[in-house]
């Protein structure tokens, strides 16, 4: 007897989410159910290529019964709104990145799982990779000893044409932030699935070079409830690309830096060397040592997630990228524009009130832009 198959249905189906509509199908655990998009020429164009139902309007698709799940594909702002009316029709829900622009929508999105019991997971794809799977073994296995300082930079290049592929793209209204919200929720993931999230920050963002009203350049001092420190910078105007996380310990530090996994073992505890040594110009030894990475499996990617996803409603298998594991790095998103905007060090857990205060008045002074010329392609790296 053929295997059950999750029948999906793929919510805004752009660069991003007609993607999804190619991969879904591929996949042995699902199957494309169907579609829906508000523009009606995307969704036209995609209804012709799928073959699948397609709506104009999330409810429809949520109440036609054809839907075991949803990808949500659009815009971010409407990830919770949709996420909550597909939970209340127990429906289970993949969110792309990031969650929501806010963490009190995060956290509504969350509780409304909560309250279904239905399957709710985040598009963090860079989490099935085998290096970083690897790396958060090490770190869970406490070699690494006490943390006491962790870096993330992460530069992802973006041209001018890419900000005026959409009118939602970088404003205030549309999208809610620039390359913290959209490029480097990835890295914000990976970084605090390794390090955690910081106590508190300082930072600053600010618009360097493109013609945009969000930032494009973001750098945070972290300061972590161990004591421990961290350095914190994203930006699209860096060229080549640059993304290296740095999770230093008292035992040995770990480096991934552009996919590879590098993990320097010390013989002992830097803090007791310090201290028990007597020679004048000793350092600690210790040494690289090279890392057994997981099989990496022949579905990747974003696939992987899908797949896992399907997984875990139809065996229980735990899900790679929860739901509610998509919350850090929106607390540590929201956390860096308030603290550029209001100049002050702020305390996490964010605190909700300020920030939808924060970012109402953001979107209130958004600009329509001018320059848009629409292409819903997405980017060929992320393709898989
Ligand atoms: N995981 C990844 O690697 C990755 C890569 C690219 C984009 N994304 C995410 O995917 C999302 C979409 O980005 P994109 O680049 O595809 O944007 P896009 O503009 O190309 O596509 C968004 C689509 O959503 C449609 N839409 C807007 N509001 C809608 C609504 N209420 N209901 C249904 N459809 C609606 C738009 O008409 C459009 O076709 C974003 O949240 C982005 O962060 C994730």
């Amino acid at each position: 007897m053929a295997e059950k198959k999750i029948r999906f249905g793929v919510v805004g189906v752009g660069g991003m989410g007609s993607g999804h509509c190619s991969m879904i199908p591929k996949i042995p655990e699902t199957e494309l159910a169907a579609i829906c998009d508000t523009e009606p020429s995307t969704l036209a164009r995609m209804a012709e290529q799928t073959g699948v139902p397609a709506y104009h309007s999330h409810i429809e698709l949520l109440e036609s019964g054809l839907v075991d799940a949803v990808v949500i594909a659009t815009p971010h702002y409407f990830h919770p709104v949709i996420a909550e009316d597909a939970f209340a029709r127990k429906v289970h829900v993949l969110s792309e990145k990031p969650l929501a622009v806010t963490v009190s929508q995060a956290d509504r999105m969350a509780a409304a799982a909560g309250k279904s019991g239905c399957a709710f997971g985040v598009m963090y794809q860079m989490r099935s990779e085998a290096q970083n799977q690897a790396a958060r073994s090490i770190v869970e296995s406490g070699v690494l000893g006490e943390i006491y300082r962790t870096s993330l930079v992460m530069g992802w290049y973006r041209s001018q044409a890419y900000y005026n592929s959409g009118g939602w793209r970088a404003t205030w209204a549309g999208e809610g932030g620039g390359v913290l919200i959209n490029q480097a929720p990835h890295y914000l993931d990976l970084f605090t699935w390794l390090g955690g999230l910081p106590a508190s920050l300082t930072g600053e963002t600010r618009t360097r070079l493109h013609d945009i009203e969000v930032e494009d350049e973001a750098f945070g001092l972290l300061e972590y409830k161990n004591g421990a420190h961290g350095y914190l910078y994203a930006s699209t105007t860096e060229a080549p690309g640059y993304n290296r996380i740095d999770i230093c310990g008292d035992k040995g530090k770990l480096t991934l830096q552009d996919g590879k996994l590098s993990l320097f073992r010390m013989d002992g505890s830097i803090r007791e060397f310090t201290h028990n040594s007597t020679e004048m110009w000793a350092s600690p030894n210790g040494e690289w040592l090279p890392v057994d990475l997981p099989a990496q499996g022949e579905i990747r990617g974003h696939s992987a997630i899908t797949s896992n996803f399907a997984r875990h409603i139809l065996h229980g298998e735990p899900l790679i990228a929860p739901g509610t594991d998509g919350l850090p790095a929106v607390e540590l998103i929201n956390a860096l524009i308030l603290a550029g905007h209001t100049k002050k060090r702020v305390t996490l857990p964010v605190n909700r009130a300020e920030y939808d205060a924060l970012i109402d008045e953001l979107a209130a002074s958004s600009k329509t832009k001018s320059m848009v010329v629409e292409q819903r392609v997405t980017d060929p790296n992320f393709a898989r």
